[in-house]
């Protein structure tokens, strides 16, 4: 692999950082921030879920700002609006200027979820395109280890402004970064700019026979199809789309920000005892997502993407019909509380090799180049939209069904996933981008 496609590759995934650090470090800030605005638990919730809402709004319109202006200038005002979500929430003078800034830092979430892998994906050599967008799912783990290590250190004195503000720092790499990389070559193509297009495709690949190739592939492509979300409900294109909204659905309802959001939480209700016995767990879980995400990033090009999935959804079904069984005994106490967190980490590592990185993966690689920008935006929006309504109903089915009927819930949706990927996901390992064919498309 080059390194400069590396380098490339890892400022972009900086938007993933900013995203994991964003959605994660919320949980610790709160306690001090409800403290010092004296917040009702309705307002506490809303000041945590009101980033999801400014995610939805961006990753709605994310694709098409990336089709019109680029995918460098649309990555570029991604950190600009991760800066000035972080300065505002950490200014914040009152409760409304906090939701106002951590609704924009949602906008900044947003645009990166869709424009971060969608770049990744157009710049990287097909061989090694698997690794380099596992790239941004490592990074997006990072950043919510970051978060959870920042709560824990910043706890002590209550620096909720400090903890929200340090988003500052990878804001303004991000930026100065984007200011300095390449567009796109496909992008390029896209609006005619046949030459740079040429040259860049020249920078990444060190063969020139496989840049060739490459350029053939794309102008090919172009020739068929108009874009737009027109286009993308048009017979040819609908079965991709069909295949990105379930995927990005199915990664939410597998339950993953059930242990990432209220693992504390999850911990305390298998008998975890005190509240730095669950923080240090909780920066457990963040290390395993992060550590097992780098088995994806090795394999993930050599195994292939269909057979990283079965494992790890299959890990994932058995790690939570575990949690549903142990949590289903009257007491859960000594080794079936330890088998219960261990299962919880099971869980998460089956998920980091997986569904997590393949997830962003696929939905970058299985829409053609004009609808790209549009294929990417709906299916984040979905993933989105899932993420909110996994997190805001989390607590109200443990209360209301028990937790084991809660695990057993995603465990039975993990294997609506296998097969569903069995049955609808087509391999794109080592395919030219123009290559991955999903149904009739
Ligand atoms: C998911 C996020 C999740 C994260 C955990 C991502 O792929 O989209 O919702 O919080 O993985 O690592």
């Amino acid at each position: 692999m080059r390194a400069y496609v590396l380098l490339v590759a890892s400022i972009a995934a900086l938007g993933g950082l900013l995203f994991g650090y964003d959605t994660g470090v919320i949980s610790g800030a709160i306690l001090f921030i409800s403290k010092q605005f004296a917040l009702d638990d309705r307002l506490q919730a809303f000041t945590i879920s009101v980033v999801l809402i400014g995610c939805i709004a961006a990753s709605a319109v994310a694709g098409s700002v990336a089709d019109r202006i680029g995918r460098r200038p649309t990555l570029f005002a991604a950190g600009c609006v991760f800066l000035l979500g972080a300065l505002l929430s950490a200014f914040a003078a009152g409760e409304a200027a906090l939701l106002c800034g951590r609704f924009v830092v949602g906008i900044g979430i947003g645009l990166s979820s869709v424009v971060a892998p969608l770049y990744i994906s157009e710049v990287s050599p097909a061989p090694t395109r698997g690794a380099l967008v596992s790239l941004y799912q490592f990074a997006i783990t990072i950043g919510i280890l970051a978060a959870y290590i920042v709560d824990y250190v910043l706890a002590g004195g209550g620096q909720w402004r400090w903890m929200l503000g340090l988003a500052v720092v990878p804001s303004l790499v991000l930026m100065g970064g984007m200011v300095r990389m390449p567009e796109s070559p496909r992008y390029l193509f896209k609006i005619g700019k046949r030459d740079r297009a040429r040259e860049e495709l020249d920078r990444i690949y060190e063969d020139p026979a496989a840049s060739k190739l490459e350029e053939d592939s794309i102008a090919a492509s172009l020739n068929v199809k108009r874009g737009g979300l027109r286009a993308l409900l048009s017979p040819a294109i609908r079965p991709a789309l069909v295949v990105g909204i379930s995927l990005a659905v199915l990664q939410q309802v597998t339950g993953i920000n059930s242990v990432i959001y209220y693992g504390p939480r999850i911990f305390e209700m298998a008998g975890v005892g005190s509240a730095a016995a669950s923080i240090l767990a909780q920066s457990l879980v963040g290390a395993v997502n992060c550590g097992m995400t780098l088995v994806a990033i090795f394999f993930v090009d050599r195994v292939g993407r269909k057979p990283l999935l079965y494992a790890g959804l299959s890990g994932m079904f058995v790690a939570l019909t575990v949690m549903a069984y142990a949590f289903s005994q009257p007491h859960l106490s000594g080794s079936l509380g330890t088998i219960a967190l261990v299962s919880m980490m099971a869980y998460v590592g089956c998920f980091a090799f997986s569904f997590g990185p393949i997830l962003w993966l696929l939905i970058s690689e299985i829409f053609p180049l004009p609808v790209r920008g549009a294929g990417m935006s709906v299916s984040t929006l979905a993933n989105w939209v899932g993420n909110f309504a996994v997190s805001q109903s989390f607590l109200g089915m443990v209360e209301r069904l028990g937790s084991p009927a809660t695990f057993g819930a995603y465990a039975v949706l993990c294997i609506v996933t296998i097969v569903f990927v069995r049955t609808m996901v087509p391999e794109t390992k080592q395919e030219l981008l123009e290559q991955v064919r999903v149904g009739a498309a």
